[in-house]
């Protein structure tokens, strides 16, 4: 009986040793795909051995900063700054000059490191090698050596990526920015727009998941910029995050799904950006001229207009007012320019 029950122990033993490795085996394999994946999105915990069956955990935001700080000397930049951008979501970024715009994103590229706090992207620590592989940027002030042609600009950034792309890819990224005539054409030949519009496309060489474009349009006309919004509209549909700093406020109201506006290093307003723009009454046109009716909303306009036409007045129109995106952002950050 003894015989039986060492062998049976040991056979047990045996069995629990094979599925510890078969498990191992799994937790590997399974690791290599996820992680290129997400960056750790999936795990499988030890309780789970037995049936090895990954679960999601919360997939980490594309972009992410919490209690972020940066002093440069006696500047001091950022002031605990939490801000995140979440899967297929356009985050704008405004603020005065000097709000700390460029420094947050040079932070979260991995060019700045900050006195304070953390920064993350795809749940990997900013500037890590993990984390610069998920990023497209193009920096504020940039510069394209000027002999290069635009063809030129582009396969450099894909060997500096990585991208196996090629000339399709280029091909394909040209004509997204409207420079597919310009091909060959010297970056010293070109215009400041057009330089603007191979960044972007630099930015977008080897497909990242996430771009943090800082003042993308800031050179363009308005056709450039339209170019652009419907890009970055494209984009979101296929799941790309972007974080855009801008002082266009029209075009962040337009393209941004949420909006975070910076004053001297701090947050002070943020939402989605018709969240931001509160009611500031009803217009009524009618055959006395037109008044403001101060406080009232969208609700109380029916009302309005029946009350006026109980009173013997011919209504001509009834305009619902709201503050622009540009009212909040005036009254976030007053008049404050450095
Ligand atoms: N390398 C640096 N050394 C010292 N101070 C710096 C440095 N970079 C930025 N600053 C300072 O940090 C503050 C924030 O600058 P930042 O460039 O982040 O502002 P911004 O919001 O991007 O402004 P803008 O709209 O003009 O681009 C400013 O006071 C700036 O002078
Ligand atoms: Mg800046």
């Amino acid at each position: 009986m003894w015989l039986g029950i060492v062998l049976g122990a040991a056979v047990h033993g045996r069995v629990q040793l094979r599925r510890r490795r078969l498990f191992l085996l799994a937790r590997r394999l399974l690791r290599a795909p996820f992680g290129l994946l997400g960056g750790g999105t999936f795990h499988v915990t030890a309780r789970h051995a037995e049936s090895v069956v990954p679960y999601p955990r919360r997939v980490p935001p594309a972009l992410a900063v919490h209690a972020l700080e940066k002093r440069y000397g006696s500047v001091h930049a950022l002031r605990g700054v939490d801000l995140s951008v979440e899967e297929g979501e356009l985050v704008g970024l405004l603020g005065p000059n000097g709000a700390g715009k460029s420094t947050l994103v040079k932070i979260a590229v991995g060019l700045v490191r900050a006195t304070r706090g953390q920064a993350e992207v795809a749940g990997a620590r900013a500037g890590s090698r993990a984390a610069r592989a998920e990023l497209g940027y193009l920096a504020e002030l940039f510069r394209f050596p000027g002999w290069y042609t635009a063809d030129e600009v582009l396969t450099l950034h894909q060997r500096l990526t990585r991208s196996d792309g090629g000339a399709a890819e280029r091909g394909r990224l040209l004509e997204r920015v409207a420079l597919d005539d310009a091909r060959d054409r010297r970056v010293d030949g070109m215009s400041k727009g057009m330089q603007q519009r191979l960044g972007i496309a630099q930015a977008l060489v080897g497909s990242p998941r996430v771009l943090v474009l800082d003042e993308p349009t800031s050179a363009l006309d308005p056709a450039g910029r339209r170019i652009v919004r419907v890009l970055l509209e494209e984009l979101r549909g296929r799941g790309v995050s972007v974080l855009l700093n801008s002082h266009l406020l029209s075009e962040i109201e337009l393209v941004c799904d949420r909006v975070a506006i910076l004053r001297a290093g701090e947050v002070v307003a943020a939402g989605v950006p018709a969240e931001l723009s509160r009611p500031r009454g009803i217009e009524l046109e009618t055959d006395e001229g037109t008044r403001t009716i101060e406080g009232a909303t969208r609700e109380d306009a029916p009302r309005l207009v029946a009350e006026a036409v109980a009173a013997g007045r011919q209504v001509y129109g009834v305009r619902v007012l709201t503050s622009t995106l540009e009212d909040t952002y005036l009254e976030a950050v007053g008049d404050e320019v450095s």
